[in-house]
């Protein structure tokens, strides 16, 4: 597998953000600057005996370190609980450096949609046009007031900051904020858990917003659409000729990693965007959650971990 470029960090700070959260501090370990990064990127952190997490970066803007916001999910492989009750300060962690598949797309008028810990990269977006004077509102939906993270930077986007709390009866589901009515001139960014998002895109839908509109981020994938298998196919290796079959329980990625072809590889899911290739012929099955719907109907990439091919031959771009 190839490696992405990897940076040891030391944890400096472990805080309490919210009901269920810790952020975590984390310092350039070599003492050399950390790569910056651009709003919506996120890191891989490795974690012992469960692999890669990929987490948003939060650091607000002109901070010298990184910060990644963890909620503990029982659910999970272990990775949120290794971070929550093993990690302290000091300790030293692998990290990658920061990819983003999740830009902030420009538009004169910005809504931005987050859930519960889906705020993250939306927080470190709405200070950025904060910083630019940018049109923007931030809706964060949660459901206890003590689940609020970031308490004081949201303080500090005052008014452009909606707070919603089901337990007060305000979820999406309940009431649909005026400004989601509007859809002119605008862009509608959300992070959440996958049922929010569907529910968000309905409505947005129904009140005139169009695809190339919305921009989004699942916590997760989407199971349903995780499975690899499907109908065998051939790729090709465009540099070599060679060419490989890739049967039905089989990944393209693991079918060339077996061949000895450098695939960079972290979630292994769908969802971090590492092993995104470019395709010169065929037509990708997209089963990924990290192509945007434009990406994905240009047909000139595939993520290599998860997505299959509609047609009998894929030329890949390596
Ligand atoms: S390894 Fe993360 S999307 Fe393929």
């Amino acid at each position: 597998m190839k490696q992405a470029e990897n940076l040891a960090v030391t944890v400096i700070a472990k805080q309490f953000n919210g009901a269920g959260n810790v952020l975590l501090t984390l310092a350039s370990a070599s003492g050399h600057p950390l790569p910056v990064f651009t709003p919506g990127a996120h890191i891989d952190v490795t974690i012992p005996d469960c692999g890669k997490r990929q987490y948003s970066l939060c650091s607000a803007a002109g901070e010298a370190h990184y910060q990644v916001c963890v909620r503990l999910d029982q659910a999970s492989g272990g990775g949120s609980r290794w971070l929550h009750h093993q990690v302290q300060t000091g300790t030293r962690l692998t990290i990658s450096a920061p990819r983003n598949h999740f830009p902030l797309p420009e538009a004169p008028r910005t809504l931005l949609f987050a859930a519960g810990i889906g705020l993250t990269p939306l927080l470190v977006m709405a200070e950025h046009l904060a910083a630019q004077n940018a049109e923007f509102t931030l809706h964060l939906f949660l459901k206890r007031h003590d689940e609020l993270p970031f308490s004081a930077r949201l303080d500090q986007l005052g008014s452009r900051v909606v707070l919603h709390y089901s337990s007060e009866g305000d979820s999406l589901r309940q009431r649909v904020p005026e400004d989601l009515k509007v859809a002119h001139n605008s862009v509608l960014v959300s992070c959440g858990p996958a049922g929010f998002m569907e529910h968000l895109h309905q409505l947005a839908q129904q009140h005139g917003w169009r695809d190339d509109q919305l921009h989004s981020e699942k916590f997760k994938p989407d199971v349903t659409t995780q499975s690899i298998a499907g109908d065998v196919f051939t790729v090709e290796i465009a540099s070599s000729g060679a060419r490989h079959t890739i049967n039905a329980d089989e990944s393209i990625a693991e079918v060339l990693e077996r061949a000895g072809i450098d695939i960079e590889l972290s979630c292994e899911q769908g969802m971090c965007g590492a092993c995104i290739t470019g395709v010169l012929s065929g037509e990708p099955d997209h089963r990924d959650e990290v192509l945007s719907k434009k990406e994905r109907a240009a047909n000139d990439c595939i993520v290599l971990c998860c997505s299959r091919a509609r047609t009998p031959l894929l030329v890949l771009d390596l």
